[in-house]
């Protein structure tokens, strides 16, 4: 079994050990990010933090003591976080209490002024800000950064660097709050498909990983192809469409059951649904679904519902593996995460469940609107790791901005 120990990184407790970090750290897909900010390296001098709950934080000896030592924490409910993702093309941003209350969930422009607004709450009353620093583009993780910078510089407030998967991860334990290390965790989205064994906050093991396609890129194309509505996106329409269709109807082959890992690969079957569709003369390239007469219509459904089908058994099988390998690993996990956009899709939801079921274990699926990017799985992911004293300093006020943004980001990506 190949499996990978991801390494785990630190809190930046120290500028010594920040640079011990930095050497360390290789470019992997699910590695924490390390330390947000390079300016723990410099020599110029912090101005004071304002954040109550960070100026406590900071005076702790180690993470270790401030995750449970003997002094008492601050109330989890006075920790207020504030989370911007934008590792995608939308932006979102949301507060969170550090008791796992949602005080406002916000996506698309303007967000970070409207997700204080609706959360009642100005700047200086948050603890931290918490940011995806990758993976995801870099244009747009920039806009991110740069944002939260921007609020840390000004309100003199610590900023906890998010790795996007992870929070995808993390997010489930906001939902569960007896959702406790060690766990089984599937992550699908548009651009990953993971099985990682969480052991504990920050170290994870990757069990599997795709070797071309993600399961969201191959219902997105799928989507396309069959000349679906995909302003909602091509999951969903495609998701809707095979409610309509025959599962059995087109004998697609479930991809890799020569390889007894647990890795996926989509790229297969997105060429067989090409080629299912252009094998039956199916106009969808200038017919869109709308226009369709109803015996087109069914071969698309009978299309979309038998990609689905496969597309969701090579999840299955993958995971009954990855099951077994997690647990002749860490015999406690009693929990099987499966969180990330796709997700979101019922038929997913019913198939993984069964999975869970089957072993022993409890299905954790947060609802669709965490599934799918949002900023709260940021805010709470900052969370975790702020109480676990794993945050930067706020930015020097001398600090160049955008220079220092792109290092960040490359170290992660
Ligand atoms: O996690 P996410 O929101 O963004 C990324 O990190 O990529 O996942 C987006 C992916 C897209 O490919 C989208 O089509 C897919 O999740 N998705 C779905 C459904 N809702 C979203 N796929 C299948 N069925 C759905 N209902
Ligand atoms: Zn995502």
């Amino acid at each position: 079994m190949a499996a990978t120990l991801l390494p785990t990184l630190s809190p930046p407790v120290s500028r010594a050990a920040a640079l011990l970090l930095l050497r360390r750290a290789p470019p992997l897909p699910f590695s924490l990010p390390a330390p947000l900010l390079r300016r723990l390296l410099s020599s110029t001098p912090s101005p004071p933090v304002r954040s109550p709950a960070f100026r406590f934080l900071a005076t702790m000896p180690s993470a270790a003591a401030a995750a449970g030592g003997s002094r008492a924490m601050p109330d989890r409910a006075d920790l207020l976080m504030l989370g911007i993702e934008t590792s995608c093309d939308d932006t979102a941003a949301a507060v969170v209490r550090g008791d796992g209350v949602i005080l406002s969930q916000v996506v698309s422009s303007q967000v970070v002024q409207k997700a204080l607004n609706d959360a009642n709450v100005s700047e200086s009353d948050l603890c931290a800000v918490a940011v995806t620093v990758g993976p995801g583009l870099s244009l747009c993780l920039r806009v991110g950064v740069h944002k939260a910078r921007k609020i840390a510089k000004e309100f003199r407030l610590p900023i906890v660097g998010v790795h996007h998967m992870e929070a995808h991860a993390l997010v489930s334990r906001l939902v569960n709050k007896d959702l406790n290390f060690p766990f089984l965790a599937l992550l699908i989205s548009g651009g990953h498909n993971l099985l990682v064994l969480a052991h504990e906050l920050g170290k994870y093991v990757q069990l599997g990983t795709t070797i071309d396609d993600a399961i969201g890129e191959a219902y997105d194309k799928s989507a396309r192809w069959l000349g679906l509505d995909i302003r909602k996106g091509g999951g969903p329409a495609l998701e809707q469409l095979a409610l309509e269709g025959d599962p059995k109807a087109i004998k697609f082959s479930v991809p890799m059951r020569q390889h007894k890992d647990c890795n996926f690969s989509y790229a297969g079957l997105k060429t067989q649904v090409r080629l299912a569709i252009e094998s039956r003369n199916i106009p969808a390239d200038h017919i869109s679904i709308s226009s369709a007469t109803e015996e087109d219509r069914q071969l698309r459904a009978n299309i979309a519902a038998s990609f689905q089908r496969v597309a969701v058994l090579h999840l299955e099988e993958r995971c009954q593996r990855a099951v077994e390998w997690a647990l002749k690993m860490e015999p406690s996990i009693k929990y099987f995460v499966v969180s990330g956009g796709v997700a979101s899709n019922q038929y997913v939801r019913t198939h993984l469940n069964h999975i869970a079921d089957k072993n022993g274990l409890q299905l954790v699926c947060p609802p669709p609107s965490l599934c799918t990017d949002n900023g709260v799985m940021i805010a709470w992911t900052g969370i975790e790791h702020f109480i676990a004293g794993r945050f930067d300093d706020p930015p020097a006020f001398d600090e160049p901005d955008d220079m220092q943004v792109m290092q960040q980001i490359n170290m992660v990506s």
